[in-house]
């Protein structure tokens, strides 16, 4: 027990002073301004947790753009509630086990009101469980595995879920590709990707669709070869790869040089700058749901981008979009609240309605879910770009 203790204070403290650089590295230390000491009340302290580093890097360190410059905004412009809002990161380094180490960390050192995270659901997952019982609202930017706002009543995302996406990629499939024979690859190792295939297989089989061969990987391999030698023995129409954009780019790229040529066909894991970084000119004739594309000429999404960019210097992908939105709803959320008490932003954010976010309208259902239109975004040139709009 003492042991057990002792070194989870020695991690927790290491993992802080890496945030804390890591922080510094992205955002120039905004994160130490204004006096807010912990246990202060002048300022108001939100918690975010995220994959600034590891596997899936660009997720978390895009939602922490998202976020942080939402509460630059409102902290120049006053603040909420009279009070600045102080950002406290943690790094979970994209592993599992470090999600629920930051949330525990962020709740009982840091005393946070509310939490922003996580992207990846199985990391949703394992913190949720934390935010509930210590009765901290914790809003998930995207996260769509149907389990996680389950965990529930404090636990929202503002993102649609998987059985909504993988609807989305059959329709996708039969009415705009016109194909019905169907491989899929599932990441056993993602609660997203095991979901997301399962709700794909639903509807396409029930609408005239068949899946001829199902393969599995997991999250971390490098060699597809076994798995598509299969898949292409089975002659499919088109592949469905539900997964995260680094095994993504690789599998694509060895599906082509084993001589497929087919569309292949994902979610809102892809959506990453690394992803082409990997598959390169074998991403021609792919296709994946989004949140949220940067060719939409909206006005809120047109400033959004060119504030990103302005910022940032590059394009926002998703997961930015996603995080800018999940900031702006619990702060919105604290201001109609009145108050940061962790119960009384319960009940303002689970009243949500019509929100104008850059990712659409947000408006929480009973469930504590987002309904919203989905994107399907085609990779050409090297480029995301808009192919079609699919409402729920
Ligand atoms: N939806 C993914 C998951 O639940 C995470 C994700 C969201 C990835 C948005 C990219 C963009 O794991």
């Amino acid at each position: 027990m003492m042991q057990n203790t002792n070194s989870g204070q020695v991690r927790a403290g290491l993992s802080f002073l890496v945030t804390v650089v890591a922080l510094g590295a992205i955002v120039g230390l905004a994160g130490c301004d204004g006096g807010g000491s912990a246990g202060s009340g002048d300022t108001i302290k939100i918690g975010e947790f995220a994959s600034l580093t590891g596997a899936t890097a660009s997720f978390g360190t895009a939602s922490h753009n998202g976020a942080i410059m939402v509460i630059d905004a409102a902290n120049a412009a006053g603040g909420v509630l009279g009070k600045k809002i102080k950002l406290i990161t943690e790094d979970d380094q994209s592993k599992a086990g470090e999600a629920a180490t930051a949330v525990r960390k962020l709740i009982s050192r840091d005393r946070v009101v509310a939490l922003l995270g996580e992207i990846a659901s199985s990391r949703s997952l394992e913190a949720a469980p934390i935010a509930q019982q210590s009765k901290i609202p914790m809003v998930s930017p995207g996260s769509t595995n149907p389990n996680v706002t389950k965990v529930g009543d404090y636990i929202f995302r503002v993102c649609f879920i998987d059985p909504f996406q993988g609807t989305v990629m059959a329709k996708f499939t039969l009415n705009s590709l016109k194909k019905t024979r169907v491989a899929v690859l599932t990441d056993v190792r993602q609660d997203y990707s095991v979901g997301l295939s399962q709700y794909y297989k639903d509807y396409l089989t029930k609408n005239g669709g068949t899946i001829i061969s199902e393969q599995s990987y997991s999250s971390g391999d490098q060699d597809f070869k076994a798995q598509l030698t299969s898949v292409k023995a089975a002659d499919p129409e088109v592949v469905f790869v539900p997964g995260y954009y680094n095994e993504v780019g690789l599998i694509v790229r060895q599906a082509r040089e084993l001589g497929m040529n087919v569309p292949i066909l994902g979610g809102d894991g892809w959506d990453s700058p690394t992803l082409t970084q990997i598959g390169g000119p074998a991403l021609e004739n792919t296709f994946f749901s989004n949140h949220f594309s940067v060719e939409d000429q909206n006005p809120v999404i047109q400033n959004f981008v060119r504030d990103y960019r302005e910022r940032f210097k590059k394009d926002p992908d998703g997961m930015a979009a996603l995080g800018f939105d999940a900031a702006k709803v619990l702060l919105d959320a604290m201001t109609r609240a009145g108050s940061t008490e962790p119960a009384k932003v319960r009940d303002a954010l689970a009243a949500t309605v019509d929100f104008q976010g850059v990712t659409g309208k947000i408006s929480i259902d009973p469930e504590r879910n987002a309904t919203k239109p989905a994107v399907v975004l085609a990779i050409k040139d090297g480029g995301f770009h808009f192919a079609e709009t699919i409402a729920p």
